[in-house]
C-alpha cells in the first residue's frame, strides 16, 4: 500500500529492521548493543571485544580477542590501495578519498562478490584492519608519504592512534581514543547504517555496502558533524566568542553542528554525556585544555536555554580528537573506521535473513501530460 497514511518523511518514526544487533531504548534510557549496555561497554571494555560482541553475538572469550586484535593489526593494506590515495588530489575531502579507498578493497579479495555471511564473517577483522590503516595513512598519502602499517605487539587502539598521530602515545591518551572509537562502534538504524543495508539487500557485496555507508556518513547532518564542531571551536577560541557565534547563528537560522539528534530529540545522547567525562579526564591527564572544556560547556549551556537542545556524540568527540593532536580531515574518517565493526554486523545480519528493500512513493507529479 502507498497512501499518504504511510507516508513518513525522513522515514521518522518508522520501523525499518528487524535486528538482533542494537536497539535505542529511549524509555529505559539504555543503548542496547547485543543484551549489553553500550555506555558500559565504552566504560569497562575494550574496541576489540566490542568488535567479537557485534560480530560473534556474544562476548569474546580472551583468546578470541587475541585472534581477532592479530587479524585486526596484522591485516595488510594491499599496495594498490596506497597506490590509488597516492594519486587523488589532496584537496578531495578525506571522506571522498576514503570512500574510494573502501571500494578498491575489493580489488584485493579473490572472494570480494560475495553476500555468503560465513564469508563475510571470516573477512570482517580483516576489513576493519584495513579501514583503520587506511583512515591512520589517509593525510601521509595525500601527500606522498610513505604509509606506515600497524605493529604486532601493540593493541588495536593503540596503533590505531599513534599512526594517526605520529608519535609515542599515553596509556591516557589510548584510552580515550578507544573510548570514543566504543561510542561510535555501534548506534541502531543511522543514516550510514541504513544505506549499508539498502546496498546489502540487493545480495550486493559488503564493498559496495560499506562504500555506500562512507557516503553518507560525509555529510554534516551526520558524521560529518564532528568536524564542524571542531571548526566552530577553532573559530570562536574563547567561551564567550562562542556564545557570540551561536547566537548569531542561531539568529540566522543556522543550525548548530554537534547539537539534537533524530530519536533522542531533546534530551542529551547518553554517548555524549560519556565522552565529555573522557574529554575531562584526558584534560586531567594532560593538565591543560581546560579553556575548551570551559568553551564545550557555555555551548551546551546556551543551546539549552536557547533551543532546548543538547550535545550529540559529535560535540564531545571533536575536543576528544583535538586533544590528541589528530588533524581534522581525520574526525569522520575515524568515525567511519568505528562504525565499521557495526556496519559489518548489520550487512552480515542483512544477508543471513535478507528481504529486498523496495518501497513505494507518495506521488505528487503531474499526469495526464500527452508527448
Ligand atoms: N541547531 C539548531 N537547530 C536545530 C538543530 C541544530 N543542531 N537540530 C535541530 N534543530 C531544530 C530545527 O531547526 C527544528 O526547529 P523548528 O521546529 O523550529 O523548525 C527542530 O530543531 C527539529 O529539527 P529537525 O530538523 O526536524 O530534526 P531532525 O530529526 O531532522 O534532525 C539532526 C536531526 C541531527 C539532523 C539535527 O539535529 C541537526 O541538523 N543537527 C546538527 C548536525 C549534527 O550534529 N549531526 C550529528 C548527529 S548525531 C551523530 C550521527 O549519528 O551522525
Amino acid at each position: 500500500m502507498a497512501d499518504q497514511q504511510h507516508y513518513s518523511p525522513g522515514l521518522e518514526g518508522v520501523i525499518a529492521a528487524q535486528t538482533r544487533i542494537s536497539f535505542l531504548d529511549l524509555q529505559n534510557e539504555e543503548i542496547v548493543v547485543r543484551g549489553y549496555n553500550l555506555l558500559e561497554l565504552i566504560e569497562r571494555a575494550r574496541y576489540v571485544e566490542v568488535v567479537g560482541l557485534l560480530l560473534d553475538e556474544q562476548f569474546p572469550t580472551p583468546e578470541r580477542c587475541s585472534e581477532l586484535e592479530s587479524q585486526m593489526v596484522q591485516a595488510e593494506v594491499p599496495e594498490l590501495v596506497y597506490e590509488i590515495l597516492a594519486k587523488l588530489p589532496a584537496r578531495m575531502h578525506a571522506m571522498d578519498r576514503l570512500r574510494t579507498a573502501v571500494s578498491a578493497l575489493a580489488a584485493a579479495d579473490p572472494d570480494a562478490n560475495t553476500a555468503d555471511p560465513d564469508a563475510e564473517r571470516a573477512k570482517a577483522p580483516r576489513l576493519i584492519g584495513h579501514i583503520a590503516q587506511i583512515v591512520a595513512n589517509l593525510t601521509r598519502c595525500a601527500h606522498g608519504e610513505k604509509p606506515r602499517s600497524f605493529e604486532p605487539g601493540r593493541s588495536f587502539a593503540e596503533n590505531f592512534l599513534r599512526t594517526l598521530v605520529a608519535r609515542e602515545v599515553t596509556a591516557a591518551e589510548v584510552r580515550a581514543f578507544e573510548q570514543s572509537l566504543i561510542a561510535y562502534s555501534e548506534h541502531e538504524l543511522p543514516n550510514s547504517t541504513f544505506a549499508a543495508r539498502v546496498v546489502a539487500s540487493t545480495l550486493a557485496d559488503a564493498y559496495g555496502a560499506l562504500t555506500a555507508a562512507v557516503a553518507s556518513l560525509k555529510g554534516p547532518l551526520h558524521g560529518g558533524a564532528n568536524e564542524a564542531v571542531m571548526e566552530m571551536l577553532l573559530e570562536a577560541q574563547t567561551a564567550d566568542r562562542l556564545e557570540e557565534l551561536i547566537r548569531h547563528k542561531l539568529a540566522r537560522k543556522e543550525r548548530i553542528m554537534g547539537f539534537g539528534h533524530r530519536v533522542y530529540m531533546r534530551r542529551m545522547d547518553p554517548r555524549a554525556l560519556l565522552l565529555k567525562r573522557t574529554l575531562q579526564e584526558l584534560v586531567n591527564a594532560r593538565g591543560s585544555g581546560t579553556e575548551l572544556v570551559a568553551m564545550c560547556q557555555r555551548g551546551e549551556d546556551v543551546m539549552r536555554t536557547e533551543k532546548g537542545l543538547y550535545p550529540n556524540l559529535d560535540y564531545y568527540a571533536a575536543p576528544v580528537y583535538y586533544l590528541l593532536g589528530i588533524p581534522i580531515e581525520l574526525y569522520t574518517p575515524i568515525f567511519f573506521a568505528a562504525r565499521s565493526a557495526g556496519l559489518l554486523a548489520h550487512i552480515i545480519e542483512q544477508h543471513q535473513d535478507n528481504r529486498l528493500y523496495r518501497p513505494r512513493v507518495l506521488y505528487t507529479g503531474p499526469r495526464g501530460l500527452k508527448v
